[in-house]
């Protein structure tokens, strides 16, 4: 079933049945200002923090209530409805409509008796307020009176968790005022007295809201949650609606909201604007935001174009045209948004994540910058900076990484303040080893070597060059291996369900820890460093001699040791006996010989592969799961107990792809790409345009479903399977390689990159229909001697011909 199509040129996914089994969400903001909103209008907004700073309430577990809605009732038949098909949900026999998710911004549009409606939500670029453009037409040929309201549901308390639970008190801070064109919430009013004296009291100020209608005259107002819905209503028939009469009563304790109505009477084929605004505003920044908006039909689609053309601008650095449409959507706009919004928003806010943990995680920032770092270099440097200085001395990494993160000064695992903070009792065991993928790949998009003789400080003392760093970070893992010489598991390796704790050997770290000491011998090499590169070199023999003895079990490597030196995943184990990662990291990591690499791919393929991507591992543990086998307590096929673990899917699409074999990546990626799932929205359940955490694999009754949208590594993991496997894009220190493994049926394909402040118009031909290798490379009308380009070679503009 397919509920929409995805627009190339407007880089926009169209929602044209708005029953969509789960709420469809866009995101729109930044840090300062977030917003989420669903097609049905759905959705939260805070300032600075989903969890401390919630300004429009949402009730998780709840489907997708409430929202930012905008009713429209005719006041002669009385009838009414909503500008989203939801709240008021009428019959789509008779409502049309269509959502509109862009970049950053959202548009609704809605056909029902002869009256349209467009409504655009955004967050102006670099503000922080919200804005709900409203553009109602009647289509009729009579002259139609129509009342349009808007409603905002503020939260009591900006703590989401202290709203929703704590009523007893948060009930008793807020208050509503209308003043002229907008309604503004105080919370904690009653301190204003103290505040203008510069005090304030338990850390506490005057907080406002406003929720402001701009363009037409006010003609009717409501602050009071309950007034506007009335006693046994719902949003689906307030009375403030229903009645065609705001009651003008505002909140004192009891629920607060937003509620404002303009009447407008409309000619045949005559169009009228107005603008709801929502913001955290005081009196005089609200009459000010008011102001600017007095004409929202002109001030309105000039900030839209500007919010375009900044998101449109990033993306235009990497674009491709391949015969895979939904490929071209994805790396083209989705998967590219969707990474910089894992990028931006961390784990932190969606409608599976309320914005309680307060930091980043930090494996997943790590990896969130890498699905960035092709289309925006510089801004992912400046998080990679902040990331090494959430390195602690040891070479660790903080697991958690506050939002108020201060350099040089965090306390770490190691003391019981961090754990009591932050509830992570130790150190993860891969957490630092994921800087050198990330910080490789930013040195080889940017040719920035003098990147790695910056000075960034340690989390808790002392700083180090980026260099220094990355050694650290191998450190940390030589210093805390188990008995059998290999990494121990610690808290979690990637696995958040895998306590192999410090007796415990995770093989995915050991595979971590062969790429990382590679990655570091050749920066040695490069800075000349040749005593380290020596050291290096030994290590990284000696370690993988060691792991490809410990590891390799028949046609697997197995995934590691527990704390009782037991075997996990072994072939003949009777459950989780085949893993994905440690197969695909093999490969990844070059440890796997070419022999070997062919055997576990064929393995994986045989043993864990369905129609919907790869399982984690197989079977899921029931009644054979260790003590550290913390996957037990998920239902098979979900999530780390056998689940389609998405991240995972571009491990293996990259180690497919490295090995050559671009049918399998490319069968790989269609498998788990939700665009190639547009038309089976039934099953997978999420949007079609943003990657989940995971999907049920086939030990679940509801194979193929889909969770946790939007906040996932799947994002940057899949972006660089994509481009860097199947596309082949393949930059390194000096230059850039062409090494695609597409499928063998493809003609081949083009790419436009910006790749070092030049600009590269790649075509990559396959008349032989191979599924990788090349014959020739030609570099503006040159012939390369091989497949790769040095960067020195790049003129201004490039055109790139590479036969496969
Ligand atoms: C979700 C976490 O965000 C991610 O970091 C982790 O690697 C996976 N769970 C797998 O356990």
């Amino acid at each position: 079933m397919q509920y929409g199509y995805f627009d190339d040129k407007e880089r926009e996914y169209v929602i044209t049945c708005p029953d969509t089994p789960a709420p469809w969400v866009n995101y729109l903001g930044s840090p300062e200002y977030g917003a989420i909103i669903s097609n049905n209008a759905g959705g939260y907004s805070f300032a600075k923090s989903g969890a401390n700073g919630r300004i429009l309430r949402y009730v998780f577990n709840q489907f997708d209530e409430p929202g930012r809605y905008i009713y429209i009732r005719d006041n002669l038949s009385k009838d009414y409805w909503s500008a989203s098909w939801q709240p008021v949900g009428k019959n789509l026999t008779r409502y049309k409509s269509e959502c509109r998710h862009g970049m950053a911004y959202t548009k609704m549009r809605a056909l029902y008796a002869g009256i349209s409606s467009e409504v655009l939500y955004y967050v102006p670029l670099d503000a922080a307020h919200e804005v709900w453009a409203v553009a109602v037409r009647n289509d009729s040929d009579v002259v139609r009176e129509l009342t349009v309201t808007g409603y905002a549901e503020f939260t009591n308390n900006p703590n989401y968790e202290q709203d929703q639970v704590n009523l007893q008190y948060s009930q008793f801070i807020t208050r509503t005022e209308f003043e002229n064109d907008h309604i503004l919430q105080l919370i904690h009013g009653n301190l204003d007295a103290v505040a203008a004296n510069g005090k304030e009291v338990d850390n506490k100020d005057v907080g406002y809201r406003l929720f402001g209608l701009a363009g037409q005259r006010v003609s009717g107002y409501c602050g009071n949650k309950e007034s506007f819905l009335g006693r046994y209503h719902g949003y689906g028939d307030p009375q403030g609606v229903t009645t065609g009469k705001l009651d003008g009563s505002m909140n004192y304790n009891e629920n607060a909201c937003g509620a404002l109505s303009a009447v407008l009477v409309l000619n045949p084929g005559e169009t009228a604007h107005l603008a709801f605004i929502v913001g955290a505003k005081n009196r005089e920044e609200s009459r000010a935001l008011m102001a600017r908006y007095a004409d929202p039909a002109a001030v309105c689609p000039e900030e839209l174009a500007a919010l375009k053309a900044h998101w449109h601008t990033r993306l235009e650095n990497f674009q491709i045209h391949t015969p895979s449409a939904e490929m071209n959507s994805m790396i083209n706009t989705w998967n590219a948004y969707n990474c910089f919004m894992t990028f931006t928003w961390s784990r932190a806010a969606s409608l599976i994540y309320c914005g309680l943990r307060n930091g980043y995680g930090y494996r997943d920032t790590v990896q969130d910058i890498q699905g960035v770092i092709h289309l925006a270099p510089e801004q992912a440097a400046e998080k990679i900076r902040f990331m090494l200085s959430a390195q602690v001395d040891n070479g660790g990494g903080l697991p958690l990484v506050k939002f108020t993160h201060n350099p040089g000064h965090e306390d770490t695992p190691d003391d019981p303040s961090y754990v009591q903070e932050t509830g992570h009792p130790a150190y993860r065991a891969d957490d630092a080893l994921w800087l050198f993928p990330t910080v490789y790949k930013y040195l080889a998009e940017t040719g920035n070597l003098a990147f790695l003789d910056e000075v960034i400080p340690y989390a808790n003392k002392g700083a180090a060059t980026v260099y220094e760093h990355l050694q650290r970070a191998i450190d940390f893992s030589l210093e805390h291996l188990g008995p059998h010489g290999m990494p121990a598991g610690l808290y979690a390796d990637w696995n958040d369900c895998l306590r192999l704790g410090a007796e415990g050997e995770s093989s995915f770290v050991a595979f971590q820890l062969v790429l990382a000491l590679r990655i570091q011998k050749q920066l040695a090499e490069e800075k000349g460093d040749a005593a380290a590169a020596e050291k290096l070199a030994k290590q990284l023999a000696d370690f993988s001699a060691l792991v490809e003895k410990l590891c390799w079990n028949e046609d697997r490597y197995i995934r590691g040791f527990t704390e009782k030196g037991e075997v996990i995943g072994r072939r003949t184990d009777p459950e989780a006996n085949l893993w994905l990662n440690p197969q695909s990291w093999a490969v990844i990591s070059g440890l796997a010989d070419s022999e070997k690499a062919e055997t576990i791919l064929h393995t994986v393929q045989e043993g864990l592969n369905t129609e919907y991507g790869v399982m984690l591992m197989q079977p899921p543990y029931h009644a054979h799961a260790f003590d550290g086998a913390l996957a037990v307590i998920y239902n098979a096929g979900v999530k780390e107990n056998a689940g389609i673990f998405s991240q995972s899917q571009g491990w293996i699409i990259l180690a497919e792809a490295l090995c050559g074999h671009g049918n399998r990546a490319f069968s790989y990626y269609k498998a788990n790409s939700p665009a190639e799932q547009n038309g089976c929205a039934e099953i997978r359940k999420l949007e079609p345009y943003c990657y989940g955490q995971f999907t049920e694999g086939k030990d679940s009754p509801h194979f193929g479903r889909s969770h946790v949208h939007w906040l996932t590594g799947t994002a940057s993991t899949m972006m660089v399977g994509a481009v860097e496997g199947i596309l082949g894009v393949r930059p390194d220190l000096h230059g850039l390689r062409l090494s695609p493994s597409i499928p063998a049926a493809w003609d081949g394909f083009t790419m436009e990159k910006s790749f070092r402040g030049k600009k590269l118009h790649i075509t990559v031909q396959n008349p032989a229909h191979k599924e990788s290798g090349f014959t020739s490379l030609m570099l503006n009308g040159a012939a390369m001697p091989d497949n790769y380009i040095p960067a020195d070679k790049l003129a201004a503009e490039n055109e790139i011909v590479l036969t496969m």
